[in-house]
């Protein structure tokens, strides 16, 4: 007899982190021992981005210093310019992002330095930038002009601007910010184990989030939100939301949004996302969606036992914020690059190399023959 397999490593703790703990038996998530709740309510995206790359929640000095690194790296070289315009229109953006941390690393003086302050200034530089080069690849495949970044406007209005040239009002721009808080770090999910493996054998920062951009595309992970919109628009209305989802359960078909491999009775980031999609739907005076969710969600408790994920509230409340549902995924991007470039720093300063074992169950050993007898 073997060693027992866990399949997907469910269950299994693969190594210690100061970075983010994730409570399920009492529904809750803290960043650095901060509840994320507290943090939406009381702090702005810049902040959080702050306490989970350096431990601590800044000062106003800290922050402002911050938010100054920040804008200043929001410009993108020329020839990453070039290379995006140079992209098919019809592309994924979140392969578009891969690809564009992937020119930040070759672009990059200190690519090679692993030390922490280089992996510091070199996680600013990816968390400035690939909003940028997002936004310009969303006008390009409009075929609108691209709109450079704007040093006045904070992190999350940056964005709104240069994806639509305006900042929406300052209500849409919270419900923005909360999601981005809510979507920076929780532990060891597929795509910061991703970045954590690649970086076990001192590989860099660049590919590590390369690395983890891809593993966030699949939509068991980061690409849910997408396809949680998918869903609604095929539903369409509420008169249709009963049936639609008694019938997916009934063909045993696995409903976005819906359920997690840690918490079972619910996602702690749910309420607080939840209370801000209704906010963006009252403004937007559209509540066809809000109806859709709760249908779709009375049935999955009642029936199934199994909760929304925080990518059932924020896709909705993307599609009101007016952008385009493929973009739902890469919005998750420019949030989590905090915590994964948290975890590479952490990875960096404790490692071990990330190499399990396999149970073999292929064929037994075999004679080579030669090319002409086979
Ligand atoms: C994220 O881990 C993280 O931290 C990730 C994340 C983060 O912040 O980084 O929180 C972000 O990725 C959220 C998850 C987004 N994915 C989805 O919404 C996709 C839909 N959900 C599922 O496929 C599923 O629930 C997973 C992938 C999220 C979890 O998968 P597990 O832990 O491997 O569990 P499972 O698929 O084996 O499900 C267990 C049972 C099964 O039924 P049985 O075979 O035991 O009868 O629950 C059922 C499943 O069929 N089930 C669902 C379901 N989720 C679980 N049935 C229908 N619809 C669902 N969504």
């Amino acid at each position: 007899m073997g060693d027992e397999i866990k399949k997907g490593l469910m269950g299994v703790t693969v190594d210690e982190t100061s970075i983010s703990k994730v409570m399920p038996e009492i529904n809750s998530l803290t960043y650095r021992g901060y509840a994320a709740q507290d943090l939406c309510a009381k702090c702005k995206f810049e902040e959080v981005a702050y306490l989970i790359l350096n431990g601590d929640l800044p000062n106003s000095k800290e922050l402002k210093k911050f938010e100054r690194e920040e804008k200043k790296e929001r410009k993108l070289s020329k020839s990453l310019i070039n290379i995006i315009k140079q992209m098919p229109k019809k592309s994924h953006p979140m392969d578009v992002a891969r690809t564009a941390v992937s020119v930040m690393g070759l672009e990059d003086k200190e690519t090679t330095d692993n030390s922490q302050k280089a992996n510091l200034r070199k996680a600013m530089r990816i968390f400035s930038k690939t909003p940028v080069a997002l936004a310009a690849f969303y006008r390009l495949r409009k075929g609108k002009q691209i709109i450079s970044p704007k040093e006045k406007l904070s992190f999350a209005e940056n964005f709104f601007y240069m994806c639509f040239g305006r900042v929406p009002n300052k209500d849409i721009v919270k419900a923005f910010d909360v999601s981005l808080i809510l979507y920076a770090e929780h532990s060891f999910n597929v795509s910061t184990f991703t970045a954590r493996t690649i970086t076990s054998s001192l590989s860099d920062i660049h590919g590590a989030i390369t690395g983890a951009i891809a593993s966030l595309k699949g939509p068991l992970h980061g690409g849910a939100n997408e396809e949680v919109m998918h869903m609604m628009n095929k539903i369409k209305k509420p008169e249709n939301a009963l049936n639609w989802i008694n019938n997916a359960l009934d063909k045993k078909e696995v409903v976005m949004g819906f359920g997690h491999r840690v918490y079972k009775s619910g996602d702690s980031r749910v309420p607080t996302m939840r209370e801000y999609f209704g906010k963006v739907a009252k403004i937007k005076n559209d509540k066809k969606f809000e109806k859709i969710y709760d249908i779709v969600e009375k049935v999955m408790i009642d029936k199934k036992n199994i909760h929304p994920n925080v990518d059932y509230p924020t896709g909705p409340t993307y599609h009101l914020m007016g952008f385009d549902t493929d973009f739902f995924t890469p919005i998750f991007v420019i949030s989590r690059i905090t915590g994964w470039s948290a975890h590479i720093i952490e990875q960096h300063s404790t490692n071990k190399l990330i190499r399990p074992l396999a149970a073999y169950n292929g064929s037994q050993h075999r004679q080579v023959s030669s090319i002409e007898e086979r």
